[in-house]
């Protein structure tokens, strides 16, 4: 764990890749969201933390329109999000999201799974979709699985693969969360390797995790919420050592020490 925590990216323009201003959603009586106002620059790395419950993952899927949000601003890269239909499907080409579960097509191989949606979202040409999909897999380390199924895969491999396949859409953004939750303890660090080497590239990320390591080396910012609110927006390294709020002391107490 040598290495150091990538230098503060310059955003090419004043836009943020990812604008949240006033934003609410509730579930029947639940506040999820209570007034979000969230922008991470172009190539920045946020790591968002808090008590089961409290949102993140809800945070995630709205910036994906996975969730509807009942009022608020959301842009990606200067643009509201579109409601539906081809602005929609464009929207979500260029936010990457892999969950905890790495939701692979079962009866695809790993790399149908990884050229599927430029195929048909895209329309590449397949042996360009091909193509790039060996570079990927080459990156994440997996080439040689490529003809298999992914039950057949490992879960560092799958989630491995899940990444690949974010990435065949060349995303502007990356959302994850919770990666590595549901993986075995020996696979947690070969995700983790391809996000910080994807990181280090200056791919904007958000990113829900518990890996403190991981948000202490390669992220820029961390987000801690609570009860649908963001209530600490800190550097790592403030957040983990001087955490202002009672909420994030007891959280990270009980995290650090179980
Ligand atoms: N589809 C839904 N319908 C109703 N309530 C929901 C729905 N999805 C989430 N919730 C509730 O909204 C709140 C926030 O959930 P969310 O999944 O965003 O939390 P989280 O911070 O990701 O938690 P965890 O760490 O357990 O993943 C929780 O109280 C949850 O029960
Ligand atoms: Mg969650």
């Amino acid at each position: 764990m040598t290495e150091e925590a990538p230098a503060a990216p310059t955003p090419s323009d004043g836009t943020p890749m990812i604008r949240m201003a006033d934003v609410q959603k509730h579930f029947g009586d639940l506040h999820v969201l209570r007034d979000i106002n969230l922008e991470v620059a172009r190539g920045q790395v946020v790591v968002v933390l808090g008590p089961s419950g409290s949102g993140k993952s809800t945070l995630c899927r709205a910036i994906n329109r996975l969730e509807p949000i009942d009022s608020g601003t959301i842009e990606v890269d200067g643009r509201p999000l579109p409601a539906e239909g081809k602005d929609l499907a464009r929207l979500r080409a260029d936010v990457g999201m892999v969950f905890q579960s790495f939701n692979l097509f079962a009866h695809k191989t790993i790399l149908e799974n990884v050229t599927l949606a430029p195929l048909k979202v895209r329309r590449t040409p397949k042996a360009d979709a091909e193509k790039r999909a060996l570079e990927l897999l080459e990156r994440v380390g997996i080439t040689n699985q490529r003809d298999k199924y992914p039950a057949q895969l490992s879960g560092g491999q799958q989630q491995r693969a899940a990444i690949a396949r974010a990435l065949a859409m060349r995303p502007k953004v990356m959302l994850f969360d919770e990666p590595t939750s549901a993986l075995d303890p020996e696979m947690v660090q070969e995700v983790l390797d391809v996000m910080t080497g994807l990181a280090k590239e200056g791919m904007t990320m958000l990113v829900v995790t518990h890996e403190m390591g991981f948000a202490r080396r390669a992220a820029h910012r961390v987000v801690f919420m609570a009860d649908g609110e963001i209530v600490e927006d800190a550097k790592p390294d403030t957040f983990f050592t001087a955490p202002r709020s009672e909420r994030a002391k007891d959280f990270l107490g009980k995290i650090l020490t179980h």
